[in-house]
């Protein structure tokens, strides 16, 4: 499977999002971008079908999680937008996650990636145990999402990039892993933690990188994103 780099356009307007991916425009490799709830809520499905006839792969990150029939019907209205790779929780459970698959797949049997958010990294263990009652760790629960993602069909799930190990050797190679949370060695961190740079994801085995400020908010973005390439990709 190719691996990619995708650039988190984290904007909320259309214009903003149009004027960083202009910076693109002479680039042979289009970046594959992901598109979240802010871009997404604030420009509706327009903003897909437009980045999508620029030439762009489409991440839609719109995490879905309701009942399995509001999930299946509303993942064949995100096909339709012909996105390439879309997400939910695994939380809404297999028959949750097969539904969505099923309401994903066109007519011809082709469908977007798929795959299944397993904790927010958001949630620390103590929260997960003390507020949501789950008295697992957070990793035993990382990998039983990981699984249940698997056995309902689905492509793999986001992680981050130090848990892509675990996911791999639980549910194999082939198993896609996404993984935020990457940061050039020389970068500034931020408000992610848990992070680690695009050439030891690559050694860890992430498939896809999503990669936001260390490129949006780069003196150069496109040398940016060309360096994340080189390191992941190339
Ligand atoms: O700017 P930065 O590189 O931190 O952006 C990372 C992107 O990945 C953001 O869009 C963020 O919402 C998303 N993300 C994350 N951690 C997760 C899931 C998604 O950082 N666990």
């Amino acid at each position: 499977m190719g691996k990619d780099v995708i650039i988190a356009c984290d904007f909320s307007s259309a214009s903003e999002t149009f004027a960083f991916l202009d910076k693109f425009r002479d680039e042979e490799r289009k970046p594959f971008v992901k598109i979240g709830m802010e871009l997404y809520y604030a420009e509706g499905p327009s903003i897909v079908r437009e980045i999508k006839a620029r030439g762009h792969k489409i991440f839609l990150d719109l995490k879905l999680h309701d009942i399995p029939n509001t999930v299946k019907k509303s993942m064949a209205v995100l096909s339709s937008l012909d996105v390439d790779m879309t997400n939910l929780h695994a939380a809404g459970t297999i028959d949750m996650m097969k539904a969505a698959l099923e309401g994903l797949t066109k007519a011809d049997g082709t469908r977007p990636i798929l795959i299944a958010v397993t904790q927010l990294t958001s949630t620390s263990e103590e929260r997960m145990q003390n507020e949501l009652l789950i008295n697992a760790s957070i990793n035993e629960t990382i990998v039983k999402y990981a699984e249940n993602t698997k056995a309902a069909g689905l492509d793999g799930v986001v992680c981050s990039p130090l848990e892509a190990g675990m996911v791999k050797s639980a549910c194999g190679s082939e198993f896609i892993t996404v993984t935020p949370g990457v940061r050039f060695a020389d970068g500034e961190v931020g408000d992610q933690v848990r992070v680690t740079t695009p050439a030891k994801a690559k050694e860890i085995g992430s498939d896809y990188i999503v990669v936001g400020r260390p490129i949006t908010q780069a003196a150069d973005p496109v040398a940016a994103y060309r360096r994340c390439v080189a390191e992941f990709v190339d």
